[in-house]
């Protein structure tokens, strides 16, 4: 009688359990050797943490599973706080989590970056918080650090990131959950912030999988017009896997997600794992799949303090909504199984020093813990900026998520600009290699 309630126990917990995730050559596979493709939904209903409260995370993962979606990106979580019932509701609709380890004042900053305990520490606790989720699929060190040639010199410092919470996973013996980056989609940056986030013959210090949070595709395109054939030729022999982060393209209308077909479909499925739409709510900026009822009058007593609902039961917003369901019941590639899989593809070299445009020196020593970048220091880790050269092409990012990963009111800091003689004796070193 006891060891049959204990096989029944047991049986119990592995109907409740999902496979995992984890990464092989460039791809991802679930614990049952099947190639895994993401169709993510972006979900922050509230800044600090939507995976607190059960009712609403029933109300939305009984949507999204009929929307045919099997992951959620949380950009922001409270590790204080009690995930269970959140995440055992999000496994029963069989939906995974893509999460970002940073929060408001610990996310990796482009100027004057740095990498240091306080920041190391409070990955760490989301990482312990999330890591015991059978659905927890993998973890971003940042979304969007990166958007200008001379903020290049952050790379490091978010490999660092990425270093650091690998090692930590494998020390506590948690599982390989794989641990990337989420890039914003900076012609200038591009390839160079892909190949270095992956480069270097020490997979201990590369990423497990990068993403791009790309808007190309806009209205009426194709997969030329759109550009992604190019962002496919370019990741073709890309070691580790990867897809978009971010997409959804929404001006012009109509929504049509029809880039869903290329990234499932023939054109990019070898190459790609999937892509995350952004976003769920419909808010100011006005990506929303659902709303919970209509905007109404922030002045109102009572009123959501941007006129947005942020709880109940959402409604889709169509066409976008059944668009977007429509294509993704008709997409369901099966790849290839983990067993018939055998990675051949190496690390893509590391990118060299180019004045404005990437001015990190190819492969050098990650920072330390605790380092702050310091462009005026000869043993600094990168190659320094060439005093007020060239245009300094400040492109930045459109992404819709790019602000809310901003750290209000935080303090404008300046990298000092390096002495041409140093400049000099860098690039002769160059030279020389
Ligand atoms: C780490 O940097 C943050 C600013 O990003 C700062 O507030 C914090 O005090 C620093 N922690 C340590 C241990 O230096
Ligand atoms: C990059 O250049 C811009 C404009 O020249 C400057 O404002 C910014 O501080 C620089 N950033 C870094 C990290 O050097
Ligand atoms: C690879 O990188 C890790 C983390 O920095 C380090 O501990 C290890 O010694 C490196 N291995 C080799 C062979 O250099
Ligand atoms: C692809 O790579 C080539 C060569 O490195 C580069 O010139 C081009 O801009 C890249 N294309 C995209 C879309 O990033
Ligand atoms: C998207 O919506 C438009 C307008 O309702 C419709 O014409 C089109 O067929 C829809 N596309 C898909 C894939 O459902």
């Amino acid at each position: 009688m006891r060891s049959a309630l204990v096989a029944l126990a047991g049986l119990a917990a592995a109907v409740n359990a999902m496979p995992t995730i984890s990464t092989k050559g460039s791809k991802f596979f679930d614990s049952d050797g099947n190639q895994f493709f993401v169709k993510g939904i972006a979900y922050q209903l509230v800044p600090t943490d939507p995976l607190i409260d059960n009712t609403q995370c029933k109300l939305d993962s009984d949507l999204m599973k009929e929307l045919g979606a099997n992951s959620i990106r949380v950009y922001h979580v409270d590790p204080s706080e009690d995930h269970d019932d959140c995440m055992k509701t999000f496994a029963d609709a069989g939906i995974y989590l893509w999460l970002d380890l940073d929060t408001f004042n610990t996310q990796i900053e482009q100027d004057a970056p740095h990498w240091n305990q306080s920041q190391l520490e409070a990955f760490q606790k989301v990482m312990d918080a999330f890591q015991q989720y059978d659905n927890l699929a993998g973890f971003f060190v940042g979304n969007e650090v990166l958007t200008t040639g001379n903020g290049s010199v952050a790379a490091p410092f978010v490999k660092a990131a990425a270093r650091d919470l690998k090692a930590y996973r494998d020390t506590k013996k948690y599982r390989n959950i794989p641990v990337g980056y989420s890039a914003a989609d900076i012609a200038t940056l591009r390839p160079m912030l892909q190949n270095y986030m992956a480069c270097g013959d020490n997979s201990s210090e590369a990423l497990d999988f990068f993403s791009l949070n790309a808007y190309e595709w806009c209205g009426q395109s194709s997969y030329q017009q759109s550009g992604y054939n190019q962002l496919t030729e370019n990741a073709t022999d890309y070691n580790i896997p990867i897809f978009l982060s971010e997409t959804g393209c929404r001006e012009p209308r109509l929504r049509t997600f029809d880039d869903q077909a290329a990234i499932f479909g023939d054109d990019m499925n070898k190459v790609w794992s999937g892509a995350i739409i952004y976003e769920w709510i419909e808010e100011t900026n006005d990506y929303g799949l659902i709303q919970y009822g209509e905007k109404v009058d922030p002045a109102a007593s009572g009123a959501p303090p941007d006129g947005y609902t942020r709880s109940g039961t959402p409604t889709p917003i169509n066409p976008d909504f059944s668009n977007l369901s429509n294509h993704w019941k008709t997409l369901n590639p099966t790849g290839i199984k983990a067993s018939a899989y055998n990675p051949t593809l190496t690390p893509p070299p590391c990118p060299g020093y180019t004045s404005d445009v990437w001015e990190v020196n190819g492969g050098v020593a990650l920072p330390t813990v605790g380092q702050t970048f310091d462009a005026g220091v000869k043993s600094s880790i990168t190659a320094g900026t060439a005093a007020a050269s060239g245009t300094g092409a400040n492109q930045a990012s459109s992404s819709p998520s790019a602000t809310k990963g901003a750290a209000p009111g935080s303090p404008v800091r300046e990298v000092q600009g390096m002495g041409l003689g140093l400049f000099g004796l860098l690039v002769g070193f160059f030279w020389w290699m």
